[in-house]
């Protein structure tokens, strides 16, 4: 049976059914209602309080509402296309339940300004689940940067190795960027936080709504300023999107890194079975799909995004209806970001950096820069230096020894300046602690980021 739209009273026919079909969004949009139910008591309360309802069919409103909400969360609400979209399903059956009562609901509203109002509640409260998932995800990191704060690594930049590291700092480099990613949506939440309703279709009411009052029901601090930009105004949802996109990117990069090093060429990390995969035809595979799913969608939320930029691009103001496509791209990076930083966080508790990378190199060429560095201190310019240790290691190379194997009349060779001090600084494990300029890798940095990390969270009771 076909419901008749409440919203044609100017129209001799119905809506053509193709039409009809196209533009109805409650296959998606339905995911607000709890917040078009939210927003909806707020309202009548508000008119009740500005006297354009009255006690008994405020109550008989906000009663219906409540059964309107467990009738479509019961899952067996008919949806019908001529009504469009949540709003008017919840309003259109508020009216079949309490009649003349719900018929006053839409005073001094607009589905404009009600649509906004529920996203907004929507994105509010998609932020402070990430933010929540984030900070599951940092303790993990953190717990890991302790276990690992004695365990020495290859550094890469170029996917070349670079120089040692300990395996704490890696962890807390990710720790950084998705505090980031944290403040980033805290940030959001502030500026997400204006209701918009009462800003009506595009012009504000005559009616006399009391933002203020709704605003205190709906937990929002403060009303939207301008009518107009209320009501087409989606910079919310555009920085919801950024900040997972960005957190998506981060959760790559993370991935990737591990992907490498689960490699057996790498064979530098273990993760934990459970989230490895097998292969249907290879009998001894073990993959680590879960890290590639989680980098796969980070083009998914990228894309999100650069999607809803290019609906808004042109927009004249103020509402128009484009903005309908503003809901699923912003839905579906909040789910699937979700899940990735559940999946990922539960995973990377399971990772152990393997304890023994230093002892199977085959060259302690990562040491160069140390010896550079040890010139510097005699007194030779960097410049000189560099070129000086440069000219040893190929010398090393051809000789097929490590730097540490050559003997002092070796380093003659290159440079006066070298003698038996040389010897102690060539050691791999040694090497890390010499970096001890703010924010390095030496020891007592690594200890001093974690001590940072560790008050700031206590300070979050996490
Ligand atoms: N479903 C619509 C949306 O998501 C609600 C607002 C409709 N407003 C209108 N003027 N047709 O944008």
């Amino acid at each position: 049976m076909k419901k008749q739209s409440i919203i044609r009273g100017r129209f001799k026919k119905e809506m053509d059914e193709k039409a009809s079909v196209f533009s109805a969004s409650h296959s998606f949009d339905r995911k607000l209602l709890p917040f078009d139910i939210a927003g909806s008591k707020a309202h009548a309360k508000m008119l009740h309080k500005i006297g354009l309802l009255k006690k008994g069919e405020c109550d008989k409103i906000l009663k219906g509402l409540n059964q309107v909400q467990s009738e479509i969360q019961g899952g067996r609400f008919p949806f019908h296309d001529s009504l469009e979209d949540i709003h008017m399903h919840v309003e259109a059956r508020l009216i079949e339940l309490t009649g003349e009562a719900g018929k006053k609901l839409h005073t001094g509203r607009s589905r404009n300004d009600q649509v906004a109002t529920d996203f907004r509640l929507y994105c509010r409260k998609a932020a402070q689940e990430l933010v929540l998932l984030l900070e599951k995800l940092n303790k993990t990191l953190l717990e890991q940067a302790i276990k690992h704060e004695s365990v020495f690594m290859p550094g890469y930049t170029h996917l070349q190795q670079a120089q040692v590291i300990r395996a704490g700092q890696h962890f807390l480099a990710y720790l950084n960027m998705f505090e980031r990613d944290r403040s980033r949506l805290m940030n959001a939440c502030e500026r997400m936080d204006e209701l918009p309703l009462g800003s009506g279709a595009l012009a504000g009411t005559g009616l006399g709504n009391d933002r203020n009052f709704l605003a205190k029901e709906l937990g929002f601090s403060k009303v939207t300023d301008n009518s107009l930009d209320a009501v087409s105004d989606r910079d919310f949802a555009l920085e919801l999107l950024f900040c997972i996109a960005m957190t998506g990117l981060h959760l790559s990069r993370y991935c990737e890194d591990l992907i490498i090093w689960f490699s057996s060429e790498f064979d530098a990390v273990t993760i934990d079975s459970s989230f490895c995969t097998g292969s249907s035809l290879m009998p001894q595979k073990s993959n680590p799909d879960m890290a590639e799913l989680i980098r796969g969608k980070s083009g998914r939320f990228t894309g999100n995004l650069v999607r809803l930029c290019t609906t808004i691009k042109a927009l004249p103001l103020s509402y128009n209806r484009d903005l309908q496509e503003d809901k699923e791209p912003v839905f579906d990076s909040v789910e699937e970001i979700k899940k990735c930083l559940e999946v990922f966080t539960a995973m990377l508790a399971t990772v152990s950096i393997k304890k023994d990378l230093l002892s199977r190199q085959k060259n302690d060429y990562m040491l160069a820069t140390d010896l550079a560095e040890y010139l510097v201190k005699k007194g030779i310019p960097f410049r000189k230096a560099h070129e000086v240790t440069g000219k040893l290691v190929q010398y090393a190379i051809q000789k097929k020894k490590k730097l540490s194997e050559l003997h002092l009349t070796d380093y003659h060779k290159f440079s006066s300046q070298f003698d038996s001090g040389i010897y102690k600084i060539l050691d791999l494990t040694r090497s890390p602690d010499g970096k001890n300029t703010f924010g390095g890798t030496s020891i007592k940095e690594v200890r001093r980021q974690i001590l940072k990390w560790e008050k700031l969270f206590k300070k979050r009771h996490l």
